[in-house]
């Protein structure tokens, strides 16, 4: 589903699967076909998605579908974002020598030249002086979007941080008042099991060490 016409079909076909947009239409979630837990993006389970997702540095040769780039497009733009403001532009790079140069622009983002498909994430300079810190919450927020629908359908991905800003703005002719941070990288997995393998030991802290209760310090205990 890629459009708001989708969106009044599944309106008026409640049985088909949920999705976001049925759930902010004020459907009940007790409705069977809107529970939360048996809610179900292309056969991945949600939780069991973002617990195993990790990022892909490797991909294969194979192009990425206009169906799942046209979904993963779509999932960044339904993101909510304060006030509703939508302040992001998503810049789609399949051209080789293009992601050959855009490798360039960070220390760390060496694994563009060797995808297929890069999405520039275009917001408002984050360091003008009246620019608020939500306009990264909600970029963060349409991102994850993005890499979930990927992960979902198959695809792993990987961000590139841009240092070179003068560098990647001659690459992507975006005016002076815009600003790209990051560049998701987004493809097939260059080896099989990569999507499916779980997370590494210890890769992330455990929930005691940054969860508290009520207060700074306070342990969460649940019975
Ligand atoms: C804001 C942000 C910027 C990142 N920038 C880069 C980057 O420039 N290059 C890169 O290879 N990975 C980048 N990453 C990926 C992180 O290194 C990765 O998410 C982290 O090491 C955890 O890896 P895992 O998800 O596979 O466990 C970035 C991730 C985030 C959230």
């Amino acid at each position: 589903m890629t459009d708001d016409s989708s969106v009044k079909q599944v309106r008026r076909a409640p049985s088909r699967p949920a999705d976001i947009q049925v759930a902010t239409a004020g459907i009940q979630v007790t409705d069977p076909a809107c529970d939360i837990r048996a809610w179900q993006t292309h056969g991945v389970d949600l939780e069991e998605a973002v617990r195993r997702l990790h990022v892909v540095r490797k991909f294969s040769s194979e192009p990425v579908s206009d169906d799942d780039l046209l979904a993963i497009l779509d999932a960044g733009r339904h993101a909510g974002s304060s006030k509703n403001l939508q302040r992001w532009h998503f810049i789609v790079v399949r051209d080789h020598e293009t992601l050959v140069r855009l490798s360039a622009v960070g220390q760390f983002a060496g694994h563009l030249a060797g995808g297929v498909l890069a999405i520039a994430l275009v917001t408002p300079d984050p360091d003008a002086a009246d620019s608020p810190l939500s306009v990264m919450w909600d970029l963060g927020r349409a991102a994850q979007n993005m890499v979930l629908v990927a992960w979902a359908r198959g695809l792993g991905s990987v961000p590139a941080t841009v240092y070179d800003h003068e560098l990647c703005r001659s690459i992507l002719a975006y005016p002076q008042d815009r600003h790209c941070e990051y560049i998701l990288n987004i493809g097939h997995p260059g080896a099989d099991g990569t999507l499916t393998r779980p997370l590494r030991a210890g890769g992330r802290l455990t929930l005691p060490e940054v969860v508290f209760s009520e207060r700074w310090g306070q342990p969460l205990s649940t019975s």
